[in-house]
């Protein structure tokens, strides 16, 4: 044999790898998403995602202390309020969970970016991600109403920057939010709040363990009138492009491994920082198939985190940020 193409060359030996390869990992990737909730004290573990756990305030900020001793730049905060209403009023409270933590964690560790989840779901009684119409006895909610749950997440948004903030990310996927929360930014002197977009965000099965860990389930129906189809990637492309033009910083896909597709479309076409969020359900299943001892974590982690650098991603929100951060150094 006289062969030409002899690509076998470039995977001999670990150094020869190494030299040819085309991304790699690094602890700047990642950003670890936290449950900070009023109704535990010290961390109440999340059945369905272990290693997870909804923290107090002080087990938030040792775990946000340990994560960036480890390496990390970033944590993404979820609050989960002792009070539910049908109006989210501790989503926009000056005292609520988020706020609250936001603002510890910006004292205690100035140089951790702190991002939060902007969304109405963990605070409304229904658990859906807006102001809602009910039908029937039973108060089914009927209708996702747009523009007046936008009026609430602009608040949310302004009282997480107000608590000092780095990045707010609105997770809801209501129509004309990232520019109506990027307009009241600006008005309110927050002009270097960043805003990560959840731009492409699927109505997703593999959100479920997250409901969980947020108490975030809808009591009733499902968010299939606000997230996205799982078939559709040019709309996936239009819903970046006006979040990009409503003045999103970073724009994200969600879930992340069986979309990888849309975060490679999007990242080719727009050029933007791009975020993927490794979702609940993504980590729930490798950890039950490490658990069985059917698969290897750490070597099925690191080769999904590379194929979303592969993809194009330039941040990866993800339960095992902490431990990538661990196991690269
Ligand atoms: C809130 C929100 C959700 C997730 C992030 N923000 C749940 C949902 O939309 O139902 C999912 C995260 C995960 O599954 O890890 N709207």
């Amino acid at each position: 044999m006289n062969l030409a193409r002899r690509p076998r060359r470039l995977r001999a030996t670990p150094q020869i790898r190494a030299l040819v390869r085309e991304v790699s990992l690094s602890a700047d990737d990642f950003v670890l998403p936290l449950f900070v909730s009023e109704k535990v004290s010290g961390r109440k573990p999340v059945a369905s995602m272990p290693g997870v756990f909804q923290l107090d305030e002080d087990s938030l900020v040792a775990d946000a202390r340990n994560a960036h001793e480890a390496g990390l730049r970033a944590v993404l905060i979820f609050g989960i309020p002792a009070v539910r209403d049908e109006t989210a009023t501790q989503a926009y409270a000056d005292d609520g969970v988020v706020q609250r933590a936001v603002r510890r964690l910006k004292r205690e560790l100035p140089d951790l970016v702190v991002m939060t989840d902007v969304c109405l779901c963990e605070y409304m009684s229904h658990g859906h991600c807006g102001i809602t119409d009910f039908h029937g006895a039973n108060r089914e909610v009927a209708h996702v109403h747009n523009d007046a749950s936008v009026e609430l997440l602009v608040k949310t948004a302004l009282s997480h920057a107000g608590a000092g903030a780095d990045v707010v990310a609105p997770s809801d996927m209501m129509d004309g939010r990232i520019g109506a929360i990027r307009a009241g930014l600006d008005a309110a002197g927050f002009e270097n709040t960043i805003i990560m977009s959840y731009a492409a965000k699927f109505a997703s099965a593999f959100y479920g363990p997250f409901r969980d860990a947020a108490e975030s389930a809808p009591k009733s129906g499902d968010r299939r009138a606000y997230q996205m189809d799982a078939a559709n990637a040019r709309e996936a492309l239009r819903e970046v492009d006006f979040d990009i033009a409503e003045g999103a910083d970073i724009v994200m896909v969600k879930p992340g491994l069986p979309y990888l597709d849309i975060v490679s479309r999007i990242k080719e076409r727009f050029g933007m920082p791009t975020a993927v969020y490794s979702v609940s359900g993504e980590y729930a299943m490798l950890k039950a198939a490490a658990a069985n001892g059917w698969l290897d974590e750490k070597a099925c982690v690191l080769e999904q985190m590379t194929a979303f650098k592969r993809a194009g991603a330039d941040i990866i929100i993800t339960y095992w940020a902490r431990e990538c951060a661990t196991w690269i150094r």
